[in-house]
This record gives structure tokens, C-alpha cells and sequence, in this order.
């Protein structure tokens, strides 16, 4: 029969395992199905009644002590195994990996550095937003001289809210500004527009633009064609070739639309819509044509950063990829 003793060198034995394994086999040992506890206990059927109650309460009283001897050694050897996690987790030696480096979006850096040019040179930024991205229709169109049923309306698929609509283009910034600020007037306007267009290669339904107004006493297109193609230059560098070919937009007289020369391509890209505010727009936002003159333009920022970072597809600028966008950082 078992006896104090036996338990004595098993809680011993049990207290010096050191790996889940050893344990395993001293619980197997004292009370598997062939354990010498177990095995004991079912002796215990072959006793007479006093003698049955008294071994009984002995084994019990052993085989709780051999439990609680095995539930504190599976706590030790969880720590040693911790002990040996951590210890390896805190090897200084090991090299660190790789961090993954974020960018300024292409988009944002384009952005700062119009910023910068215009500010150098007295324009004063605002953003187009007012409420949110929903502008008044008359901002949108009628003030910029293009009235209810002209084409040109239908040319920017829009969406409407009610009365109101979601910019179509930051040129609805002109009639705000005009009518809130007294000529001289300098200012560049960052927005986000909208248009109903089928997401393509060079088109997103919502993407950005920079609006430029300049209004002046004497204001002719000297103006306007130096400012233009000063900002071209301060992003592209001077061999960049541009080209300006007469158009029309209801809100500039003259209009004219301005390309730039891709070598690879061997093409000519169109970058951006300018003019001569035309005299209705600076009548309708409270301001005397024959006093003053003006000229403004407007360009998609995404057009100037795939032009930059020599992206094929604008969605690029929206996949979230982010090694390709870590690679455009020539503006950091
Ligand atoms: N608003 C025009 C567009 O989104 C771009 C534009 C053209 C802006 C001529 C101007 C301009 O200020 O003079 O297509």
C-alpha cells in the first residue's frame, strides 16, 4: 500500500520537473488509469468496511496533495516557459526590422508646393469649402455667366442636392470671393469638385483643384501667361514646353486652354483652363467692369501630380499602395 513516504518522494519528484513532458508523465504516474493512486483506489473494494473508510480517507488526503503538487509545477514550469520567451524577445543582439516609412500623399505635396509658389508671390490661399463640398447653384453657375440651360451645364454631369449642388469646379470660389473682398484681389482656392464621370485612367468622379483669381485696375494677359508659366516652371523645371490654344468658357474672354510638352510621349497634354474674367462675372458679383479687369485659371491637381511622379492611371493616386506612394516623395 502506499504510505506517507511514497507521497513525500512523489511530491518531490514532481517539484523538480522541468519541462510540460515530465509532468505529464509523473500525473500519469500517480493517477492515470494504471496510477498508483488510481490503482489504489480500486484496492480499496477488496477491504472490509473499517478498514475500506480508513485508506479511503488517507488516499484522498495523498491524492489531493499530489494534485496540488502538480497544479503549482504546471504554474513553475509556465513561467519557466515565459522566462524563455521573453528572454528571447530581449535579445538586443537581434537586428531591428525594417520600418515601413509613410509619404505625404502625392496629392497634399502637389498642393504644398503651389502653396508656396503663389505665396511668394503675394496670393493670398483659401480652401473652397464653405458648406462642406455642397455650393450654391448661383456660385457654380449663373454669377460665372453661365446661365439655366446653357451647355456648358451639361457638360459637367453635376450633382444636385436639392436646390444646391456638389462643386463642380473651384471656379465657384470667384463669385464668393468677389463678392466678399475689395479689388486688388490675388488669391488661390484649393477644393475638392465633383462630376458624374465612370472612374477611368484619367478620370475620378471627385478629385481636386487650384483656382487662381487676380483682379486688378490694370490686369491685361501678360499677367496671366507669366503666371502661368512661372508656376510650370517652378514645379517641372524650364525645359518644360508649353503651349496656349484659344477655347471657351462662359466665365473668361478671351479663353484659352494651355498644354504641356510630354518628350516621351511625344505629345501635347492639356494641364489646365484659363482667361480674361469676363465682365459679366465681375458686374454680377457687385463690381464695376470698366474699372476693373481680371484673369483667372484652374487646374486638376491629380493631372499636375501623375504629370510629376510619372503615374499612368489617376487611380493610383487612390489604391493605398503604399510602395508606390512612398516612392513619390521628390518634394519631401
Ligand atoms: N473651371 C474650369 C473646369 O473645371 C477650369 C477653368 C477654366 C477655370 C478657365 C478658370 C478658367 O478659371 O478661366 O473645367
Amino acid at each position: 500500500m502506499i504510505n506517507a513516504q511514497d507521497i513525500h518522494d512523489g511530491i518531490n519528484i514532481i517539484n523538480q520537473t522541468q519541462t510540460e513532458a515530465d509532468l505529464e508523465s509523473a500525473r500519469l504516474h500517480w493517477l492515470g488509469k494504471k496510477g498508483l493512486l488510481t490503482n489504489a483506489f480500486k484496492a480499496l473494494g477488496a477491504l472490509d468496511k473499517d478498514e475500506r473508510v480508513e485508506k479511503a480517507k488517507s488516499l484522498n488526503e495523498f491524492k489531493e496533495k499530489i494534485q496540488a503538487a502538480l497544479v503549482q509545477s504546471k504554474l513553475r514550469i509556465s513561467q519557466i516557459l515565459l522566462n524563455e520567451k521573453l528572454n528571447q524577445q530581449l535579445d538586443m543582439t537581434l537586428p531591428a526590422r525594417d520600418a515601413i516609412k509613410g509619404n505625404t500623399h502625392p496629392i497634399s505635396q502637389v498642393i504644398n508646393q503651389l502653396h508656396r509658389f503663389f505665396e511668394l508671390r503675394g496670393f493670398t490661399s483659401y480652401s473652397a469649402e464653405h458648406n462642406f463640398d455642397v455650393e450654391e447653384e448661383s456660385n457654380n453657375f449663373s454669377l460665372l455667366n453661365i446661365p439655366e440651360n446653357h451647355p456648358a451645364r451639361s457638360m459637367q454631369d453635376t450633382f444636385f442636392i436639392g436646390s444646391q449642388l456638389l462643386r463642380t469646379h473651384v471656379s465657384a470660389s470667384q463669385p464668393r470671393i468677389l463678392k466678399q473682398l475689395n479689388p486688388p484681389i490675388k488669391a488661390v482656392v484649393f477644393g475638392r469638385v465633383y462630376r458624374s464621370d465612370q472612374p477611368d485612367v484619367t478620370h475620378v468622379p471627385v478629385f481636386h483643384q487650384m483656382e487662381c483669381l487676380y483682379i486688378d485696375k490694370k490686369c491685361h494677359f501678360g499677367h496671366l501667361k507669366d503666371t502661368i508659366d512661372a508656376f510650370i516652371r517652378y514645379l517641372f523645371g524650364h525645359s518644360m514646353k508649353t503651349r496656349y490654344r484659344s477655347s471657351y468658357f462662359p466665365f473668361t474672354e478671351p479663353s484659352v486652354e494651355i498644354d504641356v510638352w510630354m518628350p516621351e510621349e511625344k505629345q501635347w497634354l492639356e494641364i489646365l483652363g484659363a482667361g480674361m474674367v469676363h465682365p459679366n462675372v465681375i458686374k454680377n458679383c457687385g463690381h464695376d467692369p470698366d474699372s476693373f479687369r481680371g484673369f483667372a485659371f484652374g487646374v486638376g491637381i491629380e493631372r499636375l501630380a501623375m504629370l510629376y511622379f510619372g503615374l499612368k492611371d489617376v487611380r493610383q493616386l487612390y489604391g493605398a499602395d503604399v510602395e508606390l506612394l512612398s516612392g513619390c516623395d521628390l518634394w519631401q
